[in-house]
């Protein structure tokens, strides 16, 4: 079966139509592209759960801060398109910025209506050093969730932040679909999958490694007893290479995404760090 590439919201509305009429279930997996095997795990998961299978691919200008990456993150659309057909994707949907957002249209919120999800979620973390990032993510997925109508979203628990604010979004504002969190995907040596992982030179790949590490020594000391979160970020932090900067390590409770002193059950352990001029998260939930 051949991937249809489309560029078209029309096109897309055209084939859910038909999806719909024959009950088929469809199974959105909404990407910048550049996918790598992480993405390749929430298509896999897709393909089993649902009839049919979209993935979106958009660098989605409106998520990016002033000055991040938007310019020189990876275009991979025909690497990409390989992948989908292997994998059996239906539909790879890959809109151009006007398609989604109009032409001529200011990218803010004097002119466009964007989503806000809660204050407390988008404050924190990720949310802290990238304003507007959360609002930008929640506009768009809400977009790509009205234009392809899926039954099922799959997001990875890499973006752990994304994925909170996400569910948040489908329950609050009563979307009728279901979201399904797939875990992180790594290489063999720890590192997580991340497509900005591209950027890294062998010496920052190597220091990069410390980050899983990192979180791993933290749930060894846990599994331990160890509970407290200040000892247990004391302890993380001498495993990390000394050439990351350090942006946030912190525990949250992933049911009200409150900060926590303690681990228990369902803790979110969240990493930032800066390697040389790269951004990379990982996480944990124990
Ligand atoms: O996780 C991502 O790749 C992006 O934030 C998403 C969900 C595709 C929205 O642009």
């Amino acid at each position: 079966m051949k991937t249809l590439l489309s560029n078209s919201i029309l096109e897309i509305k055209n084939n859910i139509k038909i999806w719909k009429k024959n009950n088929q279930t469809i199974g959105l997996v909404p990407t910048m592209g550049a996918l790598h095997n992480g993405h390749a795990s929430l298509i896999k998961k897709a393909k089993e759960t649902c009839d049919k299978v979209i993935v979106s691919i958009f660098v989605n200008p409106i998520q990016f801060g002033p000055n991040e990456d938007f310019d020189k993150y990876p275009r991979t659309i025909e690497k990409d398109m390989l992948i989908c057909e292997e994998l059996g994707v239906d539909i790879v949907f890959a809109p151009t910025a006007t398609e989604m957002y109009g032409n001529g249209v200011k990218l803010s919120n004097t002119e466009l209506t964007f989503v806000c999800p809660p204050y407390n979620l988008i404050d924190c973390l990720c949310g802290k050093t990238r304003t507007g990032h959360f609002d930008g993510v929640a506009t768009v997925v809400l977009k790509l969730f009205n234009i392809t109508e899926p039954d099922f979203a799959f997001f990875g628990q890499k973006d752990a932040q994304q994925l909170f604010i996400l569910t948040k979004m489908v329950k609050d504002l009563n979307l009728n679909l279901k979201i399904i969190p797939c875990p992180i995907i790594r290489e063999v040596d720890g590192l997580a999958l991340s497509s900005r992982n591209a950027y890294l030179s062998e010496e920052e790949r190597k220091n990069a490694l410390t980050i899983s590490k990192s979180l791993n020594q933290i749930k060894i000391l846990y599994n331990q007893g160890i509970k407290d979160t200040k000892k247990l970020f004391d302890a993380a932090i001498t495993i990390l290479d000394k050439n990351l900067e350090l942006e946030y390590l912190e525990f949250r409770d992933f049911t009200t995404f409150e900060e926590t002193t303690e681990v228990k059950e369902n803790t979110l352990i969240a990493i930032a760090v800066k390697c040389g001029k790269t951004r990379l998260i990982d996480n944990e939930i124990v």
